[in-house]
């Protein structure tokens, strides 16, 4: 890939044309509205044909408004705490000329979104109406504006169990950056292949006393791999060559890209002034996790997790972010004019111990040079308390119960992998085991209780497992082991049972890091453990649970739970 590096600049998706304005007031709430349409555009990620040397493009899908023309990734919602918003997402994807493209094909053997309710020959390609549904990853919202993946809706109007026109954001959380993207099932992970992602930021008080880095000294960091043609077009591997049963085109265990875009832009370079700069680092991949470490050695200084600000800052080396996890760091570059700072990634993929990285291409995330003057704007010192008006992040206490969850790897009926969640319950002979997505409600919270959820790891991979509505925190990780026994699902793959009264813990539990100390949505399961966190489960109504490695959520390893009395 004769592609060079580090010439195009990184687009800062905090600059003010970069957020959203709202589009008009909701005449029933007096709350602003923001109406907001997933349409097709065509995107220049700088990227070059090998040969010729002339500037390729690519079609994607991409978030925008009236008055606001659709970008990749998406614009930025930018907002204060503590006032709701009304947002409308439309799906703009006309069928006619909006429609999968045949690189990024659908896999109609899924369970998925299927707005032609099996009305396409299953072995023909399927172009659309496209499905979407716009998730607010993250946010403490109420189930039916939180963009389930039932949420679903076409250009045409066919619509998910769960679609809802209109969507309020309570926008009652601490100063965070949550982000938003396309959930529908089945077919979320070529959704926002295509582009539909785009940052969710929270302000509050609190923040602002800390007068940490502002824009533009504040850059959102979107990092997402890619595959592309040699036309420039986008490409989604769906063939399985090696084995005779699996569906073309088919999903594949994992998606891995050999270019790395962040903010929309491959292999990118910001030029920076020697000083600090606080970067808003999001994880929005389809299966690649980093391990970033700046090519000087500098340290990452952590300020937040996935949803706020930690108790102090924390110094690392390296910079751990599986899909769908934020965190929120300052790079100093003072004392370094005229250095370029490579960011080098070296997490296996599969995490984490599957193929190296090639250090030319997946090696390299972007670069900042040093070369700009130092403004007049003060660089101010990081504060050692960074909540001093919120104080510490809160302690979850008294859980008034304890769940066992299974992460397992069985087969579907293609012969393909399949990663799948289920529970741990001997008490529950006809569940126990793995389940599918289809599968009837497991998890049942009430309202305002205090849970421990733990994740049994009995693959060979680490999963970041998300959980929606929620702030966790993670307890601790310790290594079992267990029996396994076979289970057959219900949807006819095989999946397993881990024998309850089996399970030996082995070793110390290990408390998270520093850097993972504070709220949480999403956590690294890594194999062979039990990841264990808690959380309080404040509203009532569905939700999921799920793995975010796409390809995962979106081939079973996804089960909705549900909070409060479960409607008859
Ligand atoms: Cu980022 Cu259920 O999603
Ligand atoms: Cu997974």
């Amino acid at each position: 890939l004769k592609q060079p590096k580090f010439v195009n600049q990184l687009p800062n998706p905090l600059a003010p044309s970069y957020i959203y304005a709202p589009t008009g007031i909701d005449a029933a709430s007096g709350l602003n509205l923001y109406e907001i349409t997933a349409q097709k555009i065509t995107h220049s990620a700088g990227l070059v044909d090998p040969v010729t040397g002339t500037a390729l493009s690519f079609t994607a899908w991409a978030y925008g408004t009236a008055n606001q023309p659709p970008v990749y990734p998406g614009r930025s919602f930018n907002l204060p705490s503590g006032t709701g918003v009304k947002v409308r997402f439309r799906n703009g994807l006309d069928p006619a000329t909006d429609t999968y493209l045949p690189d990024v094909p659908v896999d109609q053997t899924l369970d998925w979104a299927d707005p032609l309710n099996g009305g396409n020959p299953a072995n023909a390609v399927y172009t659309g109406p496209v499905p979407l549904a716009a998730h607010q990853h993250g946010g403490d919202t109420e189930s039916l504006s939180d963009g389930l993946p039932d949420a679903w809706s076409t250009f045409d109007n066919r619509r998910g169990r769960l679609f809802q026109d209109l969507y309020t954001y309570d926008n009652t959380q601490e100063a965070t950056h949550l982000w938003y993207h396309d959930h529908a099932v089945g077919v979320t992970r070529l959704n926002v292949y295509m582009g539909l992602a785009g940052n969710y930021f929270l302000r509050d008080a609190n923040e602002a006393a800390l007068q940490l880095p502002a824009y533009p000294y504040e850059v959102p960091i979107c990092i997402q791999d890619r595959t592309f043609l040699s036309t420039g077009e986008l490409f989604y591997d769906a063939v399985d060559p090696a084995n005779p049963l699996a569906p073309v085109p088919t999903h594949l265990p994992e998606n891995f890209g050999n270019v790395i875009l962040v903010n929309g832009v491959a292999w990118p370079v910001l030029d920076v002034e020697p000083r600090k700069y606080r970067l808003r680092v999001l994880n929005g991949s389809d299966s690649r996790v980093y391990d970033m470490t700046p090519s000087n050695g500098m340290p990452w200084v952590q300020i937040g997790s996935d949803l706020g600000l930690l108790n102090a800052p924390v110094a690392q080396q390296t910079l751990s972010v599986a899909p769908g996890e934020r965190c929120d760091v300052i790079l100093d570059f003072a004392g370094m004019a005229g250095q370029t700072i490579v960011i080098r990634n070296n997490a296996k993929a599969p995490y984490p111990s599957g193929a190296a990285v090639d250090p030319k291409t997946t090696g390299q995330i972007m670069a900042f040079r040093v070369s700009q003057p130092l403004s007049a704007i003060p660089d101010r010192p990081i504060p050692a308390n960074l909540r001093p008006l919120l104080g510490p992040v809160p302690v979850l206490a008294a859980p008034v119960r304890t769940r066992k969850i299974l992460l397992f790897e069985g087969t579907d009926t293609a012969a393909r992998l399949q990663t799948m969640l289920g529970i741990v319950d001997a008490t529950r002979p006809t569940l126990n085991g793995t389940l599918v997505y289809g599968d009837p409600i497991t998890e049942n919270p009430q309202v305002g209780d205090t849970e421990i959820w733990e994740f049994y790891n009995t693959t060979a991979d680490a999963h970041p497992i998300h959980m929606h509505l929620v702030d966790f925190r993670i307890l601790n990780r310790q290594k079992f082991s267990g029996t396994i026994a076979p289970k057959t699902n219900s949807d006819g793959s095989s999946g397993g049972v881990l024998d309850e009264a089996s399970i030996k813990l082995l070793g110390r539990a290990r408390a998270p890091g520093a850097e993972e100390a504070g709220k949480k949505d999403t956590a690294k399961m890594f194999p062979g453990e039990v990841t264990r966190v808690i959380a309080n489960f404040k509203r009532p109504g569905e939700y999921v649970v799920h793995c975010h490695i796409l390809s995962h959520e979106d081939h079973e390893m996804m089960r909705p739970y549900f909070v409060g009395p479960i409607p008859p």
